[in-house]
């Protein structure tokens, strides 16, 4: 039995695209757990670039099979031209992408809603993706969402859809906003894009579970990343699913008896995108280095990211929510050129050492990073893919991260692409992997 969770460990972004594809080659299925097309994860092959939102990373190995769970929400108009892009560029769908008919449906209504919660005065905004993810997962919890197995029955869909949208309409008039939906022509849509995906929906519980009985793998996609989590995370500067490991159990369907190992992405320094606390935030010219430098710029919606320095009290603490065996180590090359590198080792609030991460904004907003400035490497680490070819300050920045996070590094990025990745010999993660 080997199905292993790869899931970011900070605020998103961590390069968990790339690494999910890379190791994608070692399982025979990817499922994705949760999140919608907030998520933005970019894999570069060769010249191509692809931006995967809903569709999980694996998608593009020839052969393996892709699940989207029954965590997730999904818009099928985001779906289809996700799906229509990756054909354009190549990449055959039919036949291995299989959809939960537990996964929930977005609507445009959502994005409405969560418009008018962003941009209602009094209230704090979020600075969300603005794809409607939040209200859709309102309407989960709420048990009134609806759901792909809904969409796939035309008769019970028409009436649940016209109830609900009255709702959402009557709600949006009572905070003053008329925003003119058609909602049947909506309706008559969702119907036809119903058609579209019906061959691909299946009950994706039922397929993990008998294809682990069989002695296939499944690699498990994280989206967003554990500090976005909604109950672990930052809240309520957070996403609306369980972005942790747990998340993928419930997210799929798959037991915890049925995983064998979790890994956690992380960068080697750390960004955020949009609103919330931030402790290790470098807010003078170091943040915008490591953003020219990294690229640093959603790919879901552009925004600058925030940058700042390796957090390890933070790490330290998404290890334990997720049982890390081991993390990845991603956009090492981003601080080949720095002379000092600080690291966060430890949190002080109040003239006291904090133990623990602070359960509300207030207090992570006060918290004072302690640093240690680890002697930068000052060559160019991009492409390495040895790890002995690593300079030795490199090797003794990720020997520190090591120390302070308490977690084995047992691989480390040097660039976008696939082959630009260390794996350590005999590392936890070469075993989990093999
Ligand atoms: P994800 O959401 O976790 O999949 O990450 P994103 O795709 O949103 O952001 C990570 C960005 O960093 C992407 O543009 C990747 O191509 C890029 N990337 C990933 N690993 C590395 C690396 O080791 N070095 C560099 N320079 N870029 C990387
Ligand atoms: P990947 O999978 C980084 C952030 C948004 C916002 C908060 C809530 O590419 O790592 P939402 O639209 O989800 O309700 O927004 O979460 N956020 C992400 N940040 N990477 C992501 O995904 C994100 N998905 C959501 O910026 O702060
Ligand atoms: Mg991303």
């Amino acid at each position: 039995m080997r199905n292993v969770i790869i899931l970011g460990s900070q605020w998103g972004d961590e390069g968990k695209g790339k690494i999910v594809d890379l190791f994608s080659e070692r399982f025979d299925i990817v499922a994705r757990y949760q999140g919608g097309h907030n998520a933005g994860h970019t894999v570069f092959i060769g010249d191509k670039k692809f931006v995967l939102k809903l569709v999980p990373s694996g998608i593009l190995r020839p052969g393996k099979q892709a699940v989207i769970g029954n965590g997730l929400v999904i818009d099928p108009a985001a779906l289809m031209s996700e799906i229509e892009t990756l054909e354009s560029l190549g990449v055959a769908v039919p036949g291995r992408l299989f959809i939960s008919n537990r996964a929930h449906v977005l609507f445009p209504a959502h994005r409405m809603m969560e418009k008018m919660s962003e941009g209602r005065p009094g209230r704090v905004s979020i600075g969300t993706t603005s794809r409607g993810i939040g209200p859709c997962y309102e309407d989960k919890i709420g048990r009134r969402g609806l759901r792909i197995a809904d969409l796939m029955d035309r008769g019970s869909f028409r009436a649940r859809y016209d109830s609900v949208m009255e709702e959402k309409v009557t709600i949006a008039k009572a905070f003053g906003i008329y925003e003119a939906l058609d909602l049947d022509a909506i309706r008559v849509e969702y119907e036809a894009f119903a058609e579209r995906i019906r061959p691909m929906v299946c009950d994706t519980a039922i397929l993990l579970n008998e294809a682990i009985r069989a002695g296939k793998t499944v690699l498990f996609e994280g989206a967003q990343g554990t500090m976005l989590d909604i109950d672990h995370g930052t809240y309520p500067f957070v996403t609306s699913s369980s972005a942790s490991a747990g998340g993928a159990c419930t997210g799929t369907g798959v037991a915890p008896t049925r995983i064998s190992g979790i890994i956690g992405v992380s960068k080697a320094y750390i960004t955020r995108v949009g609103g919330g606390p931030f402790p290790t935030e470098a807010l003078d010219g170091a943040g915008d280095r490591i953003r020219k430098r990294g690229n640093e710029f959603g790919a879901v919606t552009g925004r600058p990211r925030r940058c700042g320095w390796f957090d390890a009290p933070l790490l330290r603490y998404t290890a334990a929510i997720n049982g890390f065996d081991s993390i990845v180590i991603t956009k090492l090359d981003v601080l080949d050129e720095f002379d000092n590198i600080p690291v966060c080792v430890g949190y002080r609030l109040a003239g006291r050492d904090l133990t623990e991460m602070p359960p509300t904004v207030a207090e992570i907003e006060k918290v004072e990073p302690v640093y240690e400035c680890i002697p930068g490497w000052r060559a160019s680490t991009f492409g390495i893919s040895s790890y002995d070819q690593l300079p030795p300050r490199a090797r003794d920045y990720l020997a520190f991260l090591e120390t302070r996070t308490g977690v084995e590094v047992g691989c480390v990025s040097t660039g976008p692409e696939r082959n630009q990745t260390v794996v350590r010999p005999g590392s936890r993660l070469e075993k989990l992997l093999a």
